[in-house]
């Protein structure tokens, strides 16, 4: 049986993931694509570093060119994350014919086109399947499962951190800081947690996403972050008695068709924390699992949805990768799956300002009269309609809080109604303001 040489970079969680499942996988994979990998070399930052699964001490090495650089290896793993050395390790890959398999969101969303770029100029491909969603092969399933659909809208849970801390806030009622502290010490969210938790990690992946769904690469800075810190165990409470979860989204979605002009689809991008109704499926994800919920025009709705990080649910996605690789190698295939194949349609991504959503407000505010009526006349003078409010009964001078939804308005004309009603003295804490997706 043809055997090819695999160089991997990163020997940590994912990297001895992937190591620990061709042993486990090895002979599967060979007996289904008639190629076996066989690993030649591992560079680690250290030999002694813990790493989840035990790589024997002879195929480690710290020097990561011994590894991309020898002439033997065929096909190279990069597993090491970050922009800088994961940048080198890819690009000397690349240039040296050497097809790359990465799980690095990061580095695609700061470098994609030119690394892309970089494999079409020696003749070789970049494959990326790991890095989103770990262990769901949502992007083979927007490559090739929906070739034949535009998607029309597409809703990821991408960031396992965040959907955990959501999760236990909401069963618990515990506060942001609380579950997050305590998720640290379990180890299922980083120190740091800064890229999680403000949206960032999502808004990589969602770019990938929606960049794989139209056939146009969406720079991540044309897509609208915003994390989970501004949430309260209040805001879950009244959501949900609204009949609402509240969900970390990466949105993909085409507005309306009277949008559309001069040909162009135009498309909203964005990661934010929204209100999704408590019976769709979406709102069922939880803990650390990740789901995608994509919308094709002729398939109509589908869900996918596992394990969005950790070593296994990663390995499996580089195994795809790995399996693809050889065979192109095989055969050679220098662009069978084309990274990303330009759309008929030209896409235009949508100021979020210019995006229409329903929303949940709360304001804290002092009850007495006649408060009601002034942030009401805000709202009227903005054009934007108060759908129902929601406020538990206090006492005649305390600081409550008030729950406003709202009718479908404008983002902008949201948020400056909403910045003139924080500089009402009646209002006592910056207004907080979620938009509410229906899904449907
Ligand atoms: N940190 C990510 C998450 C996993 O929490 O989902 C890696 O992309």
């Amino acid at each position: 049986m043809e055997v090819l040489n695999l160089g991997m970079v990163g020997g940590g969680t994912v990297g001895s993931g992937v190591f620990h499942a061709l042993q486990q996988n090895g002979a599967l994979l060979a007996a289904r694509i008639g190629i076996r990998i066989h690993v030649r070399k591992v560079a680690v930052k250290s030999v002694e570093e813990p790493r989840p699964y035990p790589i024997p001490r002879r195929f480690l090495t710290t020097n990561w060119r011994e590894v991309v650089e020898d002439p033997q290896v065929q096909l190279v793993t990069e597993l090491v994350g970050g922009t800088t050395v994961a940048r080198e390790v890819v690009e000397t890959a690349l240039r040296l014919g050497k097809p790359v398999i990465t799980a690095n969101k990061a580095l695609l969303s700061a470098h994609g086109p030119a690394l892309f770029a970089e494999a079409e100029r020696h003749g070789t491909n970049l494959y990326f399947e790991a890095s989103v969603c770990g262990g769901i092969p949502i992007l083979k399933a927007l490559r090739e499962g929906f070739v034949g659909n535009r998607v029309t809208a597409l809703y990821g849970i991408v960031n396992g951190t965040c959907n955990y801390i959501l999760t236990r806030m909401t069963q618990e009622r515990a506060d942001f800081q609380t579950v997050l502290r305590e998720a640290q010490q379990e180890g299922y969210a980083e120190t740091p947690p800064d890229l999680d938790i403000d949206g960032h990690d999502a808004q990589h992946k969602t770019g990938i996403l929606a960049s794989l769904a139209h056939g146009h690469w969406i720079p991540a800075d044309y897509i609208a972050v915003e994390g989970i810190r501004a949430i309260t165990p209040l805001d879950l409470q009244f959501a949900a008695q609204l009949g609402y979860t509240i969900k970390l989204l990466g949105i993909v979605k085409q507005l309306k068709e009277r949008a559309r002009h001069q040909g162009e689809v135009p498309l909203q991008v964005s990661v934010y924390p929204a209100l999704v109704p408590s019976d769709h499926v979406l709102a069922r994800v939880q803990g650390v699992y990740n789901a995608v919920f994509v919308r094709g025009d002729v398939v109509g709705d589908t869900l996918f949805y596992g394990r969005g990080a950790g070593k296994d649910a990663t390995a499996s996605a580089v195994l795809s990768d790995l399996a693809d690789a050889a065979l192109d190698v095989r055969l050679g295939t220098r662009r069978r799956r084309p990274a990303f194949v330009k759309g008929p349609d030209a896409v235009r991504v949508v100021p979020l300002d210019d995006v229409v959503s329903r929303s949940f407000v709360r304001l804290s505010v002092i009850d007495q009269p006649g408060v009601l009526a002034r942030i009401a006349a805000v709202f009227g003078r903005a054009r934007i309609g108060i759908a129902s409010v929601i406020q538990p009964e206090g006492h005649t001078g305390e600081v409550v809080p008030l729950i406003l939804m709202l009718h479908e308005a404008p983002d902008g004309a949201v948020r400056k109604a909403l910045d003139r009603i924080a500089r009402l003295p009646v209002v006592k804490a910056p207004p907080v303001r979620f938009r509410v997706e229906s899904l449907t």
